[in-house]
């Protein structure tokens, strides 16, 4: 089957890497919207625009099922896209029910970007679970900016995160979890930053696993590779030099995927 990851940039990336891992025998077309990166600090109306061009685009690729692989999109854009098609649409939910399931009584931070943690859907989930207690949000724009430009452990990054996560009071919580799928680069620093005890928990298992729930395909560990066409903004990327910048992105997701 033919499917498409989509993302605003190069975070969705994580969630199709693991797709290739268990999914080897299909067919993939990964859509960056790297014109207007970072999603997450525009308006809700924006990413709305954005969200519906690219779907126009991939619907037109014939692709058999859409995986949102951004917080951001997801949250503002779903529920509008499921409304205008009937083909399978996945979006990312942040793990947090696996945090607070394996964790009862401690507390998470779910980490996203701004429009995520002020988006209705993340605090219809917080009440779902009946995590107003124990929830706690926080956003990383700048995480996205590094990410985009290939600078995932510097010492401004290390520098941007103890910053940011000084004020948490650690003993507190069991897990961070990662809400927007551009924080997956950053698994290395934010562990060396953390307590031993806290754990990182991203969405990409449950999404792909979702997947795989909604269009029947049959997981497979085979040494294939699964094919993967890559888009910008609705251009295929063909120029050797981009090619070279996703493998970079490629391979730091295989360092981040044991930690
Ligand atoms: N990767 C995105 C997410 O999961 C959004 C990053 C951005 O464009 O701001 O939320």
């Amino acid at each position: 089957m033919k499917i498409a990851f989509f993302d605003s940039g190069m975070g969705g990336l994580s969630v199709l890497h693991h797709a290739t891992k268990i999914l080897p025998q299909e067919e993939f077309i990964f859509f960056a919207d790297e014109d207007n990166v970072p999603y997450g600090t525009k308006t809700p109306e924006e990413v709305l625009g954005f969200v519906d061009a690219a779907f126009k685009f991939l619907i037109a690729q014939e692709v058999g099922a859409i995986v949102v692989a951004c917080n951001t999109a997801t949250s503002v854009a779903v529920k509008a896209m499921r409304e205008k098609y009937s083909l399978p649409i996945i979006g990312m939910e942040p793990a947090l029910k696996v945090a607070l399931d394996t964790f009862p009584n401690k507390k998470v931070l779910v980490a996203a970007t701004a429009i995520t943690i002020t988006g209705e859907k993340i605090h219809r989930l917080i009440k779902n679970l009946h995590a107003e207690n124990f929830a706690e949000l926080k956003a990383l724009p700048r995480l996205v900016e590094f990410a985009e430009r290939l600078e995932f452990n510097s010492a401004a990054v290390e520098k941007y995160l103890r910053d940011e996560l000084a004020a948490c009071d650690w003993k507190n919580f069991s897990s961070l979890v990662l809400g927007c799928t551009h924080f997956n680069y950053f698994k290395d620093t934010l562990k060396k930053i953390l307590p031993p005890h806290m754990k990182i928990l991203d969405g990409n298992a449950g999404t792909v696993n979702e997947l795989i729930r909604r269009t029947n395909l049959k997981p497979e560990h085979a040494e294939k590779i699964s094919s993967v066409k890559f888009f910008y903004s609705g251009r295929r990327v063909t120029d050797a030099a981009e090619l070279l910048r996703l493998k970079k992105f490629l391979r730091r997701l295989d360092e981040m995927y044991t930690l």
